[in-house]
C-alpha cells in the first residue's frame, strides 16, 4: 500500500475535522456538519483503501465520534433527517447487501458492529437543511454570485421567459480554499427552496451502499421534493471523486458516473419547468471528462481573491484582534498576493497564535489580567514567510488554462 497516499488522506481528514470543530464552536451548525461529514467520509475511505494501516482502529473510532457529534447537533437543532417530512423513509439506512463484513471488512480489530454503524450513516451524509451562510459572508466573487442568481432565480421567477429552457447543471471549479463550498451553501440560504448537500466521496464509499444506488436515491429524493413547487438544488461537493480517485476503482466509478449522467439527463428531459438543479464543485476540473462536462452547461471559475477581496478578508479576520498602529489591511492585502481565502484565515490565526505563545512563554498567561501584545505588520510578514500559499503559480496557470478551454458563463 502507499503510505504516502494514506498520509494524504489522513491530512485531509485532519484538515476537515479541525475546520468542523472550529465551525462547531462558532455555532455554524450546518457548515460544521458538512465538515464533520467530510472528515468521516475521508476516514472511511482511508480505512477502506488501506485495510492494514496500523492506525485504522483509531480512525474508525474518530469517525464514530464525529458521527456522534453530527447526530448531537442534528438532534439539538431539529435537523435530524427523519424529522424532515420531505425526506421520508427513503433515507432509512438499507440493510447491507453482502456488507463490508461479508466482503472481509476493513481488517484490523473492528467488529461488525462498527462496520454496521458506518454503513448506516448514509442518511447522515446527506443534509437537507439550509446552511447558515449568507451571500454577504462570501467575500468578492460577484461574477459567480451573479451567474448563480441568473441561472436559478431568474428561471424560477419567470419560467415563461425561457422559451428554450435553461441550464440545470452548474459547475464551480477553482483552486482550493477560495469559497466554492461556501458559495453553494450561500445559494441555499438565498433561495427559498430545498438544498441537498452530499459530498461525492461519501457517495463512492462502498460502506454506505453501492455508489450508483446512492446516486439514484439522491435524485429520487430530490424529485420527491419537487412537488412542493420550490426549486431543489443538489449540491455535490468534490464531484471529481465520482470519477475515481488516484486511479483506483474504489466503488465502481464507471457505473456511478453513468448513473449520474442518466439522472442529470432526466432532469433536462422531463418537463420544461422542472426546478431541479445540480451544482457540482471541484478543484480538479481536468479530471472531468467531456460527457460529464456537457451536463454542466454553466461552468464558473471561483478564483483566488483579488486585492480588494483580500483586503476585505484581512479586515474580517483581524477585526477581533488587537492590532498595532502600523497594521493596514491595504499592506496585508498586497503582501498576501497569491494566498487563498482559507490561507488568509490561517495566516490570521497564525498571527494570533504567535502573540498568545509569547504570553505563555513569558509565564504570565495564567494571570487573567494580562493580555497579548498588539500584533504588528512584522508578525504578519513572519507568519507569511513560513506559510506559503497553498496554490502554486503552476496550479494557478493550470486553472486559467483549463478555464480558457472549458469555461461556460
Ligand atoms: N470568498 C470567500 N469569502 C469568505 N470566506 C472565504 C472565501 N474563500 C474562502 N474563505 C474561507 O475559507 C474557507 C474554505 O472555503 P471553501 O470551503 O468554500 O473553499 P473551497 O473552494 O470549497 O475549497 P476546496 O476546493 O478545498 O473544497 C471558508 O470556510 C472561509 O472561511
Ligand atoms: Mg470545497
Amino acid at each position: 500500500m502507499s503510505v504516502v497516499a494514506a498520509k494524504e488522506l489522513e491530512d485531509d481528514a485532519k484538515k476537515y475535522a479541525a475546520e468542523a470543530i472550529r465551525l462547531d464552536s462558532q455555532g455554524a451548525h450546518g457548515m460544521a456538519i458538512q465538515m464533520y461529514q467530510k472528515a468521516i467520509s475521508t476516514l472511511v475511505k482511508l480505512v477502506h483503501l488501506y485495510p492494514d494501516y496500523r492506525l485504522n482502529k483509531q480512525y474508525t473510532e474518530r469517525a464514530m465520534a464525529y458521527q456522534e457529534r453530527v447526530r448531537a447537533i442534528q438532534a439539538a437543532h431539529g435537523l435530524l433527517p427523519q424529522d424532515d417530512p420531505q425526506s421520508g423513509s427513503d433515507w432509512a439506512p438499507s440493510a447491507p447487501e453482502g456488507g463490508p463484513a461479508a466482503q472481509g471488512g476493513p481488517g484490523g480489530g473492528k467488529g461488525p458492529q462498527v462496520v454496521q454503524q458506518l454503513k448506516a450513516s448514509f442518511s447522515d451524509l446527506v443534509i437537507t437543511e439550509k446552511p447558515d451562510v449568507k451571500w454577504d459572508d462570501v467575500v468578492g466573487l460577484e461574477d459567480c454570485k451573479q451567474a448563480i442568481r441568473e441561472s436559478i432565480v431568474f428561471p424560477y421567477l419567470r419560467p415563461d421567459l425561457f422559451k428554450l429552457g435553461w441550464p440545470r447543471g452548474i459547475l464551480l471549479y477553482g483552486p482550493p480554499g477560495c469559497g466554492k463550498t461556501m458559495i453553494a451553501a450561500a445559494t441555499a440560504a438565498e433561495i427559498d427552496g430545498y438544498f441537498i448537500s452530499v459530498d461525492a466521496a461519501s457517495i463512492m464509499s462502498k460502506w454506505l451502499g453501492e455508489g450508483e444506488k446512492n446516486v439514484s436515491k439522491l435524485f429520487s429524493t430530490a424529485r420527491k421534493m419537487l412537488s412542493e413547487n420550490k426549486p431543489v438544488i443538489i449540491f455535490v461537493d468534490e464531484i471529481d471523486s465520482l470519477l475515481g480517485t488516484r486511479g483506483q476503482e474504489v466503488g465502481g466509478e464507471v457505473r456511478v458516473r453513468d448513473q449520474f449522467l442518466r439522472e442529470t439527463d432526466g432532469i433536462n428531459d422531463k418537463g420544461k419547468n422542472l426546478h431541479l438543479y445540480v451544482i457540482g464543485a471541484t478543484n480538479k476540473p481536468w479530471a472531468l471528462d467531456p460527457p460529464f462536462l456537457r451536463r454542466f452547461q454553466k461552468r464558473i471559475m471561483v478564483p483566488l481573491p483579488d486585492n480588494p477581496a483580500r483586503m476585505s478578508q484581512f479586515r474580517i479576520y483581524t477585526a477581533p484582534l488587537t492590532l498595532a498602529g502600523d497594521v493596514a489591511v491595504e499592506t496585508l492585502a498586497k503582501l498576501g498576493e497569491g494566498y487563498s481565502g482559507s490561507d488568509i484565515k490561517d495566516i490570521c490565526q497564525g498571527v494570533q497564535l504567535r502573540v498568545v505563545r509569547e504570553l505563555f512563554e513569558s509565564g504570565k498567561a495564567l494571570d487573567k489580567e494580562t493580555q497579548t501584545r498588539p500584533i504588528t505588520t512584522a508578525d504578519f510578514k513572519e507568519v507569511m514567510r513560513t506559510r506559503r500559499p497553498s496554490v502554486s503559480q503552476e496550479m494557478q496557470r493550470a486553472y486559467t488554462q483549463w478555464s480558457e478551454n472549458f469555461k461556460a458563463l
